[in-house]
């Protein structure tokens, strides 16, 4: 499989938009406003990672990291929606993605990144739960964290307002 990473570029806007959708669509956890979440970021501004898997040069996923608020911790981002296409999963191109935020997050002196997903699938990129890190509303279990520095803050995180975008 030639699969690449790269960030996103003007033009890819719609594909990036079909993509998400359809990686939803059919999963048991995932918001169906995830598609619009992606393109309210972007208005925003607020899209600080936008990578896009390929396959022969076809878009079959992508990754939408933004900064998060968080008392006492500077520079936390939270990483998602993470999607990619049901044709091609289990190949190992949501964890390239992932791998690749997490790097891109590294180089620009990020504090670290939360997430809010299955504890089984990103507690393999080192993501914890962590004592005192909380998300309104969220079972603690599936809000993890990940610090890319020594330390976590203790406080409530609360995601960009593009989060609750429903267009
Ligand atoms: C989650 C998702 C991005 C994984 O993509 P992927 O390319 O299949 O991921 P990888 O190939 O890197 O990893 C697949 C592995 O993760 C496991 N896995 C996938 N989703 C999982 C989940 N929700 N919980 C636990 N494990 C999961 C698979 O069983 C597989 O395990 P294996 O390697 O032992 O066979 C993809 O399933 C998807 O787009 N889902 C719908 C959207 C979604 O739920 N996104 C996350 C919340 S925003």
């Amino acid at each position: 499989m030639n699969c690449r990473i790269r960030d996103e570029t003007p033009g890819d806007e719609a594909r990036i938009h079909q993509v998400v959708e359809a990686a939803c669509r059919e999963a048991p956890h995932a918001d169906p406003t995830e598609p619009s979440i992606v393109a309210a970021l972007r208005r925003s501004g607020a899209l600080a990672v936008s990578l896009v898997a390929e396959v022969d040069g076809a878009m079959v996923g992508h990754v939408a990291v933004s900064p998060v608020s968080v008392p006492g911790g500077a520079y936390w981002y939270g990483l998602g929606p993470l999607a990619v296409l049901p044709t091609h999963r289990r190949q190992g191109i949501g964890a390239r993605l992932v791998d690749a935020a997490l790097a891109d997050l590294a180089a620009i002196g990020a504090s670290g990144c939360v997430v809010l997903g299955d504890p089984d699938y990103y507690g393999r990129f080192g993501f914890e739960t962590v004592e005192g890190l909380v998300l309104a509303g969220a079972a603690p279990a599936y809000f993890q964290a990940l610090s890319l520095g020594d330390a976590f803050p203790q406080a409530e995180v609360v995601y960009h307002q593009a989060f609750s975008a429903t267009t």
